[in-house]
């Protein structure tokens, strides 16, 4: 047999039952394929579904404001998957008439659409002959022929594409796509794969050469930046607190916070203390500061690794536009604050 059938045939007694597989509807699989993104299927589920439940058509999601998306998608991180998402559902809705673009060259013209979603897209729901590569097909291809090409290059990008075109059966290209990525994502996993039971295994590069474990080759370590957040949580008398919109590029955007002071390292009491009182909340009368969380929280992003301590800062005056407790959940914040409010260590 040769490679597309042993895969498609492996696919076939394997596959996960997932809702996106059982639509062509190219809206719904590309909110998957959006929300899969640097996300693991059993993270991105529940997301789909209350997506799809909430904005059942392109044009429910054009329609909603961008704070109710971002409310939804809080907890899947990369939240600008979220902005440019309902910025694209905006522009099919308004634009194209709620008609998603009918190929994979079009697909790509769509802001958050790359090589791979335009390809799963187009494969997915039109059978468009185009392969997808992602991290799971750069470690099956990697290992099966043993190819070392930083798969960080372009170049190799390029070598992976044509390969896998090369490979997919042009009358299925979309159960092969699927079935590529299912076996990356099952069987031929980063660590530890077991080889003993792979239907590969009699013909696989790296397994007769005992290189599984050092390919795919990949160069640049991505370089991570620490951070100290202090988040400022303000009481007034009637224990209403503030928070604000991160309007500022970079991580969080749109998403709501406390006040930060950030610091360029961790920060004590002393150095919290003096600068509330003498800058950030000079025009307030403050009445007591006091550390929230017992231990400092290390909140890990893709290149910056945030270590977050909370402060409760109680004042005497009432503050404009505070908001309280109930109406706080309802904004999106990131996940980290979110879950300090749900744990109610808010009213330390
Ligand atoms: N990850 C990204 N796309 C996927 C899909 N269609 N099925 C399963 N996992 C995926």
């Amino acid at each position: 047999m040769n490679f597309h059938n042993i895969l498609i045939n492996w696919y076939l007694q394997n596959e996960r039952d997932l809702p996106w597989r059982k639509t062509t509807n190219p809206y719904l699989i590309w909110l998957s394929e959006i929300m899969l993104q640097q996300t693991r299927v059993a993270q991105g589920m529940p997301y789909f579904f209350s997506f799809t439940k909430e904005f059942p058509t392109v044009f429910d999601l054009a329609n909603a404001d961008e704070e109710q998306v971002l409310k939804l998608w809080q907890g899947l991180g990369y939240y600008s998957r979220a902005r440019n998402l309902h910025k694209t559902a905006q522009y099919v809705a308004n634009e194209l008439n709620g008609v998603f673009p009918p190929s994979y060259k079009e697909l790509l013209k769509l802001k958050g659409v790359g090589e791979y979603t335009a390809a799963a897209i187009a494969s997915f729901s039109y059978n468009e002959a185009v392969p997808v590569v992602d991290g799971n097909v750069f470690r099956l291809l990697s290992r099966y022929f043993d190819i070392e090409s930083d798969i960080t290059s372009p170049a190799a990008k390029k070598e992976f594409t044509e390969l896998a075109r090369e490979l997919m059966p042009k009358d299925n290209p979309a159960i092969f796509n699927q079935a590529i990525m299912e076996f990356g994502a099952l069987q031929c996993v980063p660590k530890s794969p077991n080889c003993t039971i792979c239907v590969f295994n009699d013909s696989c590069l790296a397994l007769q050469k005992k290189k599984v474990d050092v390919l795919p080759v990949k160069s640049k370590k991505t370089k991570v930046t620490n951070r100290f957040f202090n988040y400022l949580i303000l009481e007034d008398i009637l224990g209403n607190t503030l928070i604000q919109k991160r309007t500022a590029k970079g991580i969080w955007h749109n998403l709501y916070e406390f006040p930060l002071l950030e610091t360029q390292e961790i920060a004590d009491f002393d150095f919290v203390s003096k600068a509330v009182q003498n800058e950030v909340f000079s025009a307030y009368t403050i009445i007591g500061i006091e550390e929230c969380s017992h231990a400092t929280i290390i909140h890990k992003l893709s290149h910056q690794h945030l270590h977050i301590q909370f402060w409760k800062i109680k004042i005497e005056e009432i503050i404009e536009k505070g908001v309280d407790a109930n109406n706080l959940k309802t904004f999106p914040f990131p996940i980290v604050i979110y879950n300090f409010i749900e744990k109610q260590e808010i009213n330390c």
